[in-house]
């Protein structure tokens, strides 16, 4: 026999084990799925020759039955992609009190190392359900069932022991005050380092090099409770980088942010994207600043379902119907754009710097802006004549003069920490000034019966949950209408009627407590909207938002003010200011720097509104562009 002739024995014998193998593999594991192998190609082929483990998959442990022939296969050329950092498989997750409804359904994807998420969907959709799953504490201590498969590293999430997980998925909460259990902010760092046992002496430098990369080092001694909304984010942040995760993961880092508190917080990211490899998933509901930091989003519907994986222009180009459907904000300018010029075909701007660099074929943007009317002529319903406020030995409030008049949208601005939130608890009178007074209708607060004072202001405060006080979001809704002995009729109808206008339709029954952020939100604007006091204060009632719950919000306010209620609403929203305030009180440093109308606050030097922490609304930023452009033609014509 030749040697030609053997060399064909030899092929054909070798074709027949293979076709054998693969009719094995082929009855036995039916459950093969040649894309689960795509992410373990390597190993595959090294130990299909060996023969090990009956062909499974070592992350997904199923059969891989697609066989090859036994050479190795490039990443390159079959376009396959192999060690994701984190792969999620086919995953629903249904929480006991929804038995037939899951809140996650089957969502699959995968993240790159280095690579950065943003993931987006309406409020109440699952995104920060999804975040507990992927930081190992669903299935650990959920209520409900969890089915599909989460590898980081290779590994399935639930084979890691708690600690283990925290050092390769970080994440920010969306209310960072939950996740923080020390009292100082050196003590809270050293928390997160001593479960994963770091040794004594390694301690400090790691603390000191988390404060700095969030530019906190001054804070480290300082206690938790004095921090700003901004710092205690950035705290958080030093805590998850403090332990050198792999995957970081920020659940709306920037809801109740000032706007330059935003653009620090998303620059400081920036740079430690670029000084070290981590992947990032960021969820957000207001996406300026984002997008040149985000490779690829991820989006999903109302039903917890993945809707589209890929680069946002492109979502945003190809199913722009379904992303207003869904209530998924677009960057602010796009959205303007697109407003502006619903069929703009060109290139759409997602940052201003891209509607600047189109110099000269931007789409055509009109002014419409009507400003609202003053309403300063009418009656003072609540005046304060020297306020002042001191919590231990800060002076918070410092000798604050006001008038409020009757049917009055009064925005308050000003950067975290400034005093809005204690300035507006005094007038409410839930807080007793060190210093002057406050009076409703003429008569000094502190001479009003509480129950007569409530019904004459509502208050909505900043953290929804200090205002929870029943079982159910129905309960809580109707709690003052029973308080005013209204019949079970009359209550139902009003009840329901709110309900649907915030958007809570179906969760009637839920604890308020187990509400998604946004919905508590919704929750507490609805409790008190329910009542017809003369004077509503919101402490950042959008914050959290989709565009949906924003419009429906803001459309309930604007009724009541259009029905005669007074709204004074602290918002770090300057589109809000712009479109629905008749009037803007600034605070800094516990003063009243400027008490004007929005459109004369824009006029304002941009070094003065910065010293405020505040930022232009986008008409008006499009504005300073067309003039800065119009200057620019007539002086170089
Ligand atoms: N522990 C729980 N028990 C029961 N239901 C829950 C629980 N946690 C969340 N839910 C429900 O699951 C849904 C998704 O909540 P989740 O907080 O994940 O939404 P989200 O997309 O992060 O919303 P938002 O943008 O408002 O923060 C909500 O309807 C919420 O009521
Ligand atoms: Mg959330």
């Amino acid at each position: 026999m030749g040697p030609s002739v053997c060399r064909c024995w030899f092929r054909c014998i070798q074709l027949c084990v293979r076709l054998l193998y693969k009719w094995i593999c082929c009855t036995f594991y039916p459950l093969c799925d040649w894309d689960v192998c795509h992410t373990h190609d390597k190993w595959r082929i090294n130990r299909w020759i060996t023969r090990k483990n009956f062909g499974r998959c070592p992350g997904t442990n199923r059969c891989l039955i697609q066989f090859c022939s036994g050479k190795r296969v490039q990443k390159e050329k079959c376009g396959m992609k192999k060690d994701f950092l984190l792969r999620v498989q086919q995953l629903s997750l249904g929480f006991e009190n929804h038995p037939n409804q899951d809140t996650i359904s089957n969502v699959s994807f995968e993240l790159d190392k280095g690579e950065t998420l943003l993931l987006l969907g309406p409020s109440g959709c699952g995104k920060s359900t999804l975040t507990f799953c992927l930081n190992g504490l669903y299935p650990r201590e959920l209520d409900g069932t969890m089915t599909g498969n989460i590898f980081i590293n290779g590994e399935r999430s639930t084979a890691y022991k708690p600690g283990e997980l925290s050092r390769q998925v970080g994440v920010v909460f969306q209310d960072p005050e939950t996740q923080f259990c020390m009292l100082t902010v050196e003590d809270e760092i050293a928390f997160g380092l001593e479960n994963i046992n770091l040794p004594r002496h390694l301690m400090e430098a790691k603390i000191d090099d988390a404060l700095s990369q969030v530019n906190m080092v001054s804070y480290k001694e300082s206690d938790i409770a004095s921090l700003s909304g901004g710092q205690k984010q950035k705290l958080a942040l030093a805590c998850a980088l403090a332990l050198e995760p792999d995957l970081l993961i920020l659940d709306e880092p920037t809801a109740n942010l000032d706007p330059v508190a935003t653009k620090d917080l998303i620059t400081t990211i920036q740079q430690l994207k670029r000084q070290k490899e981590f992947a990032l998933i960021v969820i957000e509901h207001q996406l300026d600043g984002w997008m040149d930091l985000c490779d690829r989003s991820l989006l999903l519907n109302k039903s917890g379902e993945v809707f589209y994986d890929g680069s946002l222009r492109k979502g945003i180009e190809e199913i722009l119907p379904e992303l207003n459907g869904q209530g998924i904000w677009l960057p602010r300018i796009t959205q303007y754009v697109l407003q502006q010029s619903a069929h703009w075909n060109g290139f759409l701007p997602l940052t201003m710097d891209e509607f600047t660099d189109l110099a000269g074929q931007q789409p055509s943007v009109k002014w419409g802006y009507e400003p609202p009317i003053e309403k300063r002529n009418s009656d003072v319903l609540l005046e304060a004549i020297n306020l002042s406020w001191k919590k231990k030995n800060q002076q918070v409030i410092r000798n604050i003069s006001l008038k409020l008049y009757d049917g009055e949208f009064v925005a308050i601005v000003g950067a975290n920490g400034s005093g809005k939130t204690s300035l507006t608890r005094i007038l409410a009178g839930i807080q007793k000034p060190s210093a002057g007074t406050a009076y409703l209708n003429g008569k000094a607060l502190e001479h009003w019966k509480e129950i007569y004072l409530r019904d004459k202001i509502g208050y909505v405060f900043q953290n929804p949950e200090h205002q929870f006080i029943m079982n159910t979001v129905f309960d809580e809704v109707a709690f003052s209408l029973r308080l005013r002995g209204l019949d079970n009729k009359g209550i139902n109808e009003k009840v329901t009627s709110i309900i649907k206008d915030c958007g809570l339709e179906g969760l009637e029954n839920e604890h308020p407590y187990t509400l998604s952020q946004g919905q508590k939100r919704r929750l507490s604007v609805a409790t008190m909207i329910v009542d017809n006091q003369r004077i509503l204060i919101l402490d950042e009632p959008t914050f959290g938002q989709d565009a949906h719950s924003t419009k429906a919000l803001m459309d309930l306010l604007e009724e009541r003010n259009k029905q005669g209620t007074s709204i004074v609403m602290i918002t770090h929203d300057m589109e809000i200011v712009h479109h629905y305030a008749d009037r803007v009180i600034v605070i800094n440093q516990g003063n009243v720097s400027a008490d004007c109308h929005p459109s004369e606050l824009w006029t304002v030097k941009p070094a003065v509104l910065k010293n405020w922490q505040l930022a232009l609304p986008i008409q008006v930023q499009l504005q300073h562009c067309y003039e800065r452009e119009a200057n620019y033609v007539s002086t170089s014509s």
